[in-house]
């Protein structure tokens, strides 16, 4: 069994069955929950909020990793930690002081991670990835589920690898969007130590079977 972790996105889940859902989970070999939180701003969309993290929060019996895509996330990185988030992503594009969001992430106890949009480049957190817990590459542009998965990811973890080895960093590396049968392995490959996968899990006939078989890619 490989040693990458599965993070499921509810995004795909079924709202009215939320609680079912969670319990799926629970109750399979998924390592993390993986929560995308939209403001309508930063992305053309908007997701869920608080209330129904605190919801998924009061039944989840795995880490929650809170994938923000809102403007202005220093706002709320208390209000996260509250709900139990533990790791708390922000978005490189709206942070423009990422340093000092980053040390607020984890002096409120959480893990703190970075995205990048699809058009940034890795050498941008050249500065900061001593100081970053993890790193999430969006393989598609951020705000949808279910779109296709950009080839050019490949290439992005080979340089993040590079990077973190240049640096001594021990950061992890996942992969949000457009995760399948068709690309997990060769993530896996060139490095991704977490994957995340909505439409793929929640799309299938036996969702918790189609974690299983992410789980067992080595
Ligand atoms: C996209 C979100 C993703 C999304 C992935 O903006 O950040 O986490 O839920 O969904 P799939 O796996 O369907 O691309
Ligand atoms: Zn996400």
């Amino acid at each position: 069994m490989s040693q990458t972790l599965i993070a499921p996105s509810i995004l795909a889940a079924d709202f009215g069955n939320l609680q079912r859902d969670v319990e799926m989970i629970n109750n399979s070999e998924a390592d993390w929950f993986h929560l995308d939180v939209m403001d309508g701003v930063f992305v053309p969309n908007i997701s869920f909020g608080m209330p129904v993290i605190k919801s998924i929060s009061l039944h989840a019996k795995k880490p929650l990793d809170v994938h923000l895509m809102i403007v202005e996330p220093d706002r709320y990185i208390k209000a996260f930690a509250k709900l139990g988030a533990n790791v708390l992503t922000v978005h490189y594009e709206a942070c423009t002081h990422l340093h000092r969001t980053l040390q607020a992430i984890k002096a409120e106890g959480m893990q703190a991670g970075v995205a990048l949009n699809p058009h940034t480049n890795i050498s941008f957190l050249e500065d900061t990835i001593n100081d970053i817990d993890l790193v999430c590459i969006m393989s598609v542009n951020p705000g949808f589920g279910g779109q296709s998965f950009i080839e050019n990811t490949y290439y992005k973890v080979k340089q993040l690898k590079k990077l973190l080895l240049e640096k001594g960093a021990s950061t992890k590396i996942e992969i949000d969007g457009g995760v399948t049968n068709k690309n997990a392995q060769q993530l896996i490959d060139v490095g991704a130590d977490v994957l995340v996968a909505g439409s793929y899990v929640f799309g299938s006939e036996n969702p918790s079977e189609t974690i299983k078989v992410l789980k067992e890619l080595v």
